[in-house]
């Protein structure tokens, strides 16, 4: 099967969250089983872009409106990746450093769709399936279905992938004129509650719709800022289909961020040691448990929780327990944060910002990895934890509750608890504290079976697969 995905974000062209490991690890797996997947982004002003070569592979010119803009499509030349890699360069759009929050984020992504079908449009043959992942890319399967000029497209199966309900797209009416000529009568299928919302149209007109893991699917249907109702009647096109894990970036035995490697047999020794550094370098306690966050600091993570709920567990436990935090967003919470490292020396710390090296050393050092998240359509730390022999503490939520099952369950191997709210974070630090005060070694044993745990792509990638012949075979 020839697979085009489109998408934002891509690791390592381009990274603000798990979004761009799914994008970058999905295709190279599907490579791997036999199909021809590639990857379609917006070129943007990364490190990647300029530190690799770029072959010209088409021109051409689309309209937004009444602004004419140029393209022009660049082919990563060495097939580094694993999969084609092409990026869409628009002068102005979409070469900023910045993804996202650029003050005119619906006309860059609206052009770069616009663009990638205008490519795709002049094709002699045409692909299997356009998978398109989230808002950014979400009106392709409106705009394939019916804008006339794309007419050559309309049998092209289409996927849509939801990675966050949260961030949906919308804009406003007085933007239809962006859209190129369409069937007027189908205007309903963009529309929402009085706004053009691109997730809204795709859901309805894509052939099958996923999101990374079966429980947020289930939650989409009660609690999707708006949509639910959508979910609850589509709900025969809907699936879940759990997220893997890179193995080949993930992977304490070969990781390149990591000066000293490990594996199951010397994992209980190598993790003092990277503990060690990393408690050298952000002045913490060794002898304590290290507990760590990374992530966004926003609302979604449970981030805002994090001040108080770890600074009343230190005083608790008389600062017998370590926290470390790294992440960006809320100026709230990064505040918040700052100040916490004043008054608890020694016990906690913060690296403020993305560090892409810091967080694999951070995976490997720490014992536990925290995330209170409200809302985890799959969440991948946890499932970088367990590949790196941490121990997940987590809320039962989405992705988080498919893939961690408690240690007070059979089999279980990690801590849960119910509520996004202080009091039971506390108590889950506390049922962490214990297992490193008072039974070591069995959680000496459980960093070695977690570790051998199978969240690869592999599993994952058949999954899609399934979901690809099912719409190929529909008429
Ligand atoms: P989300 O996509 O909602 O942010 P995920 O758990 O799917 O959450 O993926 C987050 C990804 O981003 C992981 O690879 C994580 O290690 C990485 N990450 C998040 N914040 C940072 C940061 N400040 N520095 C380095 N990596 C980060
Ligand atoms: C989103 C979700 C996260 C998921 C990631 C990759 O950013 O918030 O839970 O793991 O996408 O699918």
């Amino acid at each position: 099967m020839e697979i085009i995905h489109f998408a934002a974000e891509c690791y390592p062209v381009a990274k603000v969250g798990g979004l761009a490991d799914v994008v970058g690890a999905l295709p190279k797996y599907q490579c791997q089983a036999g199909h021809y997947a590639k990857v379609v982004m917006p070129a943007y002003d990364t490190r990647f872009m300029h530190q690799n070569s770029w072959q010209n592979d088409y021109q051409g010119y689309i309209y937004l409106g009444n602004l004419e803009l140029p393209y022009t499509i660049l082919r990563e030349s060495t097939n580094k990746l694993g999969y084609d890699l092409y990026c869409v360069y628009i002068q102005g759009l979409t070469d900023r450093k910045n993804i996202y929050s650029e003050h005119d984020d619906t006309e860059r992504f609206f052009a770069f769709q616009l663009a990638a079908l205008d490519w795709i449009n002049q094709w002699q043959h045409l692909p299997d399936i356009l998978h398109c992942h989230d808002h950014h890319t979400a009106l392709i399967p409106f705009l394939k279905q019916y804008a006339w000029k794309f007419q050559k497209l309309r049998n092209i199966k289409t996927v849509f992938t939801i990675h966050n309900g949260l961030y949906q797209g919308w804009f406003s009416w007085n933007k239809l004129h962006y859209f190129p000529a369409f069937d007027t009568w189908k205007s309903g299928l963009l529309d929402w509650a009085g706004t053009i919302n691109p997730m809204s149209s795709a859901v309805r007109c894509a052939d099958a719709i996923t999101t990374v893991s079966p429980s947020y699917m289930r939650e989409l249907q009660y609690s999707s800022y708006g949509l639910e109702i959508l979910f609850q009647q589509l709900s025969y096109k809907c699936y879940g289909i759990l997220n893997g894990i890179d193995y080949e970036v993930w992977n304490p035995a070969t990781d390149t961020y990591l000066d000293k490697h490990y594996t199951i047999d010397n994992v209980n020794e190598v993790k003092a040691q990277h503990k060690q550094e990393i408690c050298e370098t952000f002045r913490l306690n060794p002898d304590n448990p290290l507990i760590a966050f990374i992530g966004r600091l926003v609302h979604e993570k449970g981030a805002d929780l994090l001040p108080q709920a770890m600074g009343q567990a230190m005083y608790e436990t008389q600062g017998r327990i370590c926290f470390i935090a790294l992440g960006s967003g809320s100026s709230q919470i990064e505040y918040e944060l700052e100040r916490l490292k004043i008054y608890c020396p020694g016990i906690f710390n913060c690296y403020i910002g993305y560090h892409e090296a810091l967080s694999h050393k951070i995976y490997a050092a720490a014992d536990f990895l925290l995330m209170p998240s409200r809302v985890e359509p799959c969440g991948l730390n946890q499932m970088y934890a367990l590949r790196y022999g941490t121990i997940p503490i987590v809320r039962r939520v989405g992705g988080l509750q498919d893939t961690v099952q408690d240690i007070g369950e059979w089999e279980g191997f990690g801590i849960c608890f119910q509520q996004p709210n202080v009091l039971d974070i506390i108590h889950a630090t506390h049922r962490a504290t214990y297992l490193y005060y008072y039974n070591f070694d069995f959680l000496k044993s459980l960093r070695q079976r977690i570790m051998t745990f199978d969240n690869s792509w592999q599993n994952s990638q058949r999954k899609y697969e399934q979901v690809y012949r099912k719409i190929l075979q529909e008429e």
